[in-house]
């Protein structure tokens, strides 16, 4: 894919295909940002007069896959189906797992936006496999920012949808308590991930990455992690996706006992929990990239108002600019915070 060089003055709404660098190396905007009126201010302050944008919406994300049409919707009766003769115990084909991890290749394909794809798999009500959906995703998301090749994104997106399947053995009354486990009960649930591997044994034609990452997806590089504590190397490359998925999903979704953070809210809860338990290189990439899809999304304020998002600066991603009114608030410097995004 080439990119299409265009005048700044002309290029709203436009994405940009390249990450953009000041002439002191510092980066300005980074790739597959939508241009708005804030950044085209911003990069003329900056004397840039031409930037690199995707030839059209189409190529935005290049993905093949022959799969078709498979809604959100049918992807979670699908799953559902899945993992539910998993449970039983029965024979799976891996060709039926591949055709839901091969849709999430199509709608990026079809490009509707990502910030599109997240809302719509936030929407879905049953927690569980809406839960596998979103990991599968962000998993997908992080091996193609990473460069894992087509066949790595696979077996990634397929741990992901798989990785919690473990939990289908333990008692419900543990899974959906809504309190504090008791360390029993912790130790019970720390369980799903040996569980969920000896139950992918039955997938036909499975690969053993995919296995590996559904054992070691609570394993985390500092070795404070389950079942076996493993440190850096130890894990594989697919677990240690699956780990800042999970993670990221569960911080950014509503859950009976905590509501929903935001994308800038879990990024700092990434800090705090310690980043080093987490492979800071991925992680990194991970949050350059996502950051940059929640330019031009609406949110809720703390004074009652609702903005959207005009600017992330790259040097302090969890504070965003946002127009209120015909206002820029700089987040960095004022109380105004954002309590959710609401599209
Ligand atoms: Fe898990």
């Amino acid at each position: 894919m080439k990119p299409k060089y265009i005048n700044l003055i002309d290029s709203n709404n436009e994405i940009l295909c390249k990450d953009i660098y000041d002439w002191e190396g510092c980066l300005l905007v980074g790739k597959n940002t939508t241009i708005n009126p804030y950044i085209i201010s911003t990069l003329e302050k900056c004397k840039i007069t031409k930037i690199p944008v995707y030839p059209s919406r189409s190529e935005s994300h290049s993905w093949k896959s022959q799969n078709s049409k498979v809604t959100s919707k049918e992807n979670v009766f699908a799953l559902k189906d899945l993992m539910n003769s998993v449970v039983a115990g029965e024979s799976v084909e891996i060709e039926k797992i591949k055709v839901i991890s091969n849709t999430f290749c199509e709608r990026i394909a079809n490009n509707e936006p990502i910030i599109d794809q997240i809302r719509i798999f936030k929407s879905e009500d049953n927690d569980t496999y809406k839960h596998s959906l979103n990991v599968a995703f962000y998993s997908f998301l992080i091996a193609k920012w990473i460069g894992l090749n087509e066949n790595e994104m696979e077996k990634v997106v397929i741990a992901g949808l798989l990785h919690d399947i473990g939990k289908s053995k333990i008692p419900s009354e543990i899974i959906n308590k809504k309190g504090k486990l008791t360390p029993e009960e912790f130790e019970v649930v720390k369980t799903h991930s040996s569980i969920g591997y000896e139950m992918s044994a039955t997938i036909l034609n499975i690969n053993e990455d995919v296995r590996h990452a559904i054992l070691l997806h609570h394993e985390r590089v500092d070795g404070s992690g389950y079942p076996y504590g493993l440190k850096g190397e130890e894990i594989n490359i697919f677990a240690k996706i699956l780990a800042i998925a999970d993670v990221y999903d569960a911080l950014t979704s509503e859950r009976v006992y905590k509501n929903k953070s935001t994308p800038f809210e879990a990024i700092e809860e990434f800090h705090m929990m310690g980043l080093y338990s987490f492979d800071t290189r991925i992680l990194d990439i991970f949050f350059n990239n996502i950051i940059n899809y929640y330019v031009n999304a609406k949110v809720k304020t703390n004074i009652g108002e609702i903005g959207e998002i005009v600017f992330i600066p790259p040097n302090d991603i969890t504070k965003p600019v946002i127009r209120l009114e015909n206002a820029y608030i700089e987040l960095s410097n004022s109380d105004i915070k954002i309590l959710e995004i609401v599209s």
